[in-house]
């Protein structure tokens, strides 16, 4: 069992945010991580965003519906800052100070790019991020890069017939600025930050990601 932040004067978890646009395999490579960390006898605690909890849970139907359309980026940066700060007080920051590892599936740099792309001004989005999350950021932020045809080729095929959500069915041109700024956000934070090639096989990215958290995150502590 691997004590996570033995060396910190307070015991503290690790967290781990897989980020990339739609289909890109952010939930796969979520749940084999979970599975590898608790094969080691690691607490794990799996998450989402937008959502996490009961009332993050219905901010996000809100959202993905596409109700929240007329309020314009700004309002779902709002509401998506609102969930995200229930998020981090009621599952995050408490799983961290028990010294769990938490995953979660989208976190900030997803508000960064959807919203950033929509043309919200970053200042806001800069407050709105502190607000949420206050000192409780990510150690770790796997980025799952590909070509935006791609990942939409993939979440069409698991989706079969059913309607594309409110950020799905948007042009190509829209999901590319996206992917830009996950990868600036990994220029500017290469410590936080892990760009993946995720246009191969599930098995070689998962294979990548442990060999990244190997490094980072589960070294012995000498
Ligand atoms: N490396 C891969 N190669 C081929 N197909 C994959 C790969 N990874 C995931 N898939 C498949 O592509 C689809 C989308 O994967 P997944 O749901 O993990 O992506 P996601 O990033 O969570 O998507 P979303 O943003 O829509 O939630 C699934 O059907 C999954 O089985
Ligand atoms: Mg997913």
């Amino acid at each position: 069992m691997i004590a996570a932040g033995q060396n910190d004067a307070a015991p503290r978890g690790r967290f781990i945010t897989f980020e990339g646009g739609e289909g890109a395999g952010k939930s796969t490579q979520m749940k084999r991580l979970a599975a590898s960390l608790a094969e080691r006898g690691i607490a794990v605690v799996e998450t989402r965003e937008p959502g996490g909890t009961p009332d993050a849970e219905a901010i996000r139907s809100f959202i993905l519906s596409g109700r929240a359309r007329p309020l314009g980026g700004g309002g779902e940066a709002v509401l998506f800052a609102a969930a995200r700060a229930d998020h981090v007080d009621r599952i995050i920051r408490p799983a961290l100070a028990r010294g769990a590892f938490v995953l979660s599936d989208r976190f900030t740099d997803s508000t960064r790019a959807y919203q950033g792309a929509d043309g919200v001004d970053a200042a806001l989005l800069d407050g709105l991020e502190t607000l949420a999350v206050g000192e409780t950021r990510p150690d770790l932020t796997v980025i799952l890069d590909l070509p935006a045809e791609t990942g939409l080729a993939r979440a069409a095929a698991r989706r079969g017939a059913g309607d594309a959500d409110r950020f799905e069915g948007e042009t190509i041109a829209k999901h590319e600025a996206r992917r830009r700024i996950f990868l600036e956000i990994a220029e500017r934070e290469p410590g936080r930050c892990v760009v993946i090639d995720a246009t191969r096989g599930v098995d070689d990215v998962a294979a990548e990601i442990w060999q990244v958290v190997s490094e980072r995150l589960l070294k012995p502590i000498p």
